[in-house]
């Protein structure tokens, strides 16, 4: 099939970061009115019940116990969904774009002749630190911000993310999926130069009810979160614009829930 015969449309939808309200005008238009939706663990129940009845739903996240579905997997649902709908939405936390896999799987449709369009969301690691009152630049504090993960893939055998260097390069650093190896992290960001007193800033379910935000040094961090318990999803922030943090603008997190994939 070449894509001008395939019926369909896959668009690759962020969901933002769990807050419903935050989900664009357009995301939420398609939700409304998509004939198939293909989605993952960070997605709120309230979002994913903007979808008509009769759309057909496709779960491929990760679940307590369970392994998430292989990529390979997700991206031959899409392809055979686009075949059998006219819009096709594939539901992602955050941006689609940001460690979300989007790229891989919109270069998959296009070498399988699918047209497919992007749709970018509301990242949880510019939301999840502005609903704890903390904006990821600032004038004094913070010329430059780094997103960056702090779970590369295990098979990668040259770990691409040069923390020590990191530490000299930006003022500021937000950090998806770094509790795990934030022991590390901040080693070697102390070893690059960062001082041990540097702020950080842990947000769990950012923007949802059960939202939490803990504050430490970076010396004093990983040990914090341990203590407290701080869990999956979570975004820290490490950097001085975590002391400009202004609680009053903090806006309330939503009374929904987020699934917690393990
Ligand atoms: C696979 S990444 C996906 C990021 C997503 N594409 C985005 O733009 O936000 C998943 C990680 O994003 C972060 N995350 C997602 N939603 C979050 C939330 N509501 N609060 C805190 N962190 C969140 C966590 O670090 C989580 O482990």
């Amino acid at each position: 099939m070449t894509t001008s015969d395939r019926p369909g449309i896959v668009y690759l939808v962020g969901a933002g970061p769990g807050d419903p309200e935050l989900l664009t005008v357009k995301a939420h238009r398609l939700l409304g009115s998509c004939d198939a939706l293909v989605y993952d663990s960070l997605v709120p129940r309230e979002v994913l019940d903007l979808v008509p009845e009769s759309c057909e739903r496709h779960f491929v996240g990760k679940r307590r116990g369970h392994h998430s579905v292989p990529q390979p997997s997700t991206n031959a649902v899409l392809v055979e969904l686009s075949a059998r709908h006219a819009c096709v939405v594939r539901l992602k936390g955050g941006d689609p774009f940001l460690f979300g896999r989007g790229g891989e799987e919109a270069a998959h449709l296009v070498k399988h002749g699918v047209r497919v369009e992007v749709v970018p969301g509301v990242t949880a690691g510019i939301a999840a630190p502005a609903y704890a009152g903390i904006p990821v630049t600032h004038r004094r504090a913070g010329s430059s911000v780094t997103f960056v993960t702090g779970h590369e893939e295990i098979d990668k055998r040259r770990p691409s993310v040069n923390w020590r260097s990191l530490a000299s390069a930006s003022d500021g650093l937000v950090i998806y999926m770094g509790l795990h190896n934030l022991p590390r992290i901040a080693d070697e960001l102390m070893a690059g130069g960062l001082r041990p007193e540097t702020p950080v800033a842990v947000i769990q379910q950012g923007t949802v009810a059960g939202q939490r935000c803990l504050q430490a040094p970076l010396t004093e961090i990983a040990e914090r979160v341990r203590v407290e318990q701080f869990a999956s999803p979570s975004i820290v922030v490490v950097g001085d614009v975590v002391n400009e943090q202004v609680t009053a603008c903090a806006p309330q997190p939503a009374a929904v829930t987020m699934p917690i994939p393990f």
